[in-house]
């Protein structure tokens, strides 16, 4: 790997968000479900096109990982269904149920998953923090990509870890990553600007928001310990502004390898660049 000089500028910003003392503070979302129809589009196409492409493939992999010898599974706040159509797609043997309360993102996820052919998958309106709909009985695993900075308060995000404890059946499988709250203002906007780069100037705006939203590990790490404490949660390192919190990953059949590496494949350059990049911060952050 040939290094250049914006590879020197990202460890110098990273090793100063390892040593600043905590200056930002969390800021909610403007909406916490996502009911724009333009809103829900463009997320579509950041999902298809930039960035967060190669975070999906990333995030797939690992849950790929992690959900193996389940039976159904529920993707709560699919979305638009970047997530959920990859692990679908690698997991035929598992039913799917995405789960998200704006009916314009099922809109979305229905349009990525439908032209697939996936039979292993429904989507189903409902709030993630109650599971209290049908659909919810019987699942053995549970995923939650991307979404639990848009809960409005830590009081909502307990709730939800309260529902998938409640609904959770010994050696259920859990995947949740998220955003982690960084500690200052200006790593924020270094993360956002680096993950924007040559993506139109609204992405840049979503993501400062969702930076700013993401709740702090010192938060998630007290619900996992008081919820799930058959967890454990990884973040990037040295800047800390991805996390996962899993149970135990096995490893990959010889099929669902290669079936993860054409994902890998269809991404463009620029973005299997960012996925070897959050491996590397992964790695650093003790997850394999
Ligand atoms: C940023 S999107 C993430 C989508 C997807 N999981 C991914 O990884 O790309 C966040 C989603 O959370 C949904 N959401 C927010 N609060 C919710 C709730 N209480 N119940 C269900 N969905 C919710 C929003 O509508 C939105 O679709």
């Amino acid at each position: 790997m040939k290094l250049q000089a914006s590879d020197f500028s990202a460890a110098a910003h990273m090793v100063l968000e390892l040593v600043c003392p905590r200056t930002a503070t969390r800021l909610s979302e403007p909406w916490s479900v996502m009911d724009d129809t333009d809103e829900a589009k463009a997320y579509r196409e950041a999902a298809e096109r930039f960035a967060l492409s190669a975070m999906h493939v990333f995030f797939a992999l690992h849950i790929t990982r992690t959900i193996q010898g389940r039976r159904k599974v529920l993707d709560l706040a699919c979305g638009s269904g970047g997530v959920l159509a990859i692990v679908a797609q690698l997991n035929p043997e598992i039913e799917f149920i995405g789960v998200d309360l704006s009916e314009k993102m099922l809109e979305e996820a229905e349009g990525h998953i439908r032209p697939l052919g996936l039979t292993n998958v429904r989507l189903v309106k409902g709030d993630i923090c109650r599971l209290d709909f049908p659909e919810a009985k019987g699942a053995d695993g549970f995923l939650c990509t991307f979404s639990m900075h848009h809960l409005p308060g830590i009081e909502i995000l307990r709730g939800l870890f309260l529902a998938v404890r409640q609904n959770l059946p010994p050696q259920g499988a859990i995947f949740f990553g998220d955003l982690c709250h960084l500690k200052s203002e200006r790593s924020i906007r270094f993360i956002a600007e680096t993950e924007n780069r040559g993506a139109p100037g609204v992405y840049l705006e979503d993501s400062l928001n969702s930076l700013r939203a993401a709740y702090f590990r010192d938060d998630i790490e007290a619900l996992r310990r008081e919820f799930l404490p058959e967890t454990k949660l990884h973040t990037t390192f040295p800047a800390r502004f991805l996390y996962v919190l899993k149970t135990k990953s096995v490893a990959l059949p010889p099929s669902a390898q290669r079936a993860i590496a054409r994902e890998y494949d269809h991404l463009s350059l620029a973005n299997q660049a960012v996925f070897q990049k959050i491996q590397w911060l992964f790695r650093l952050g003790g997850l394999w």
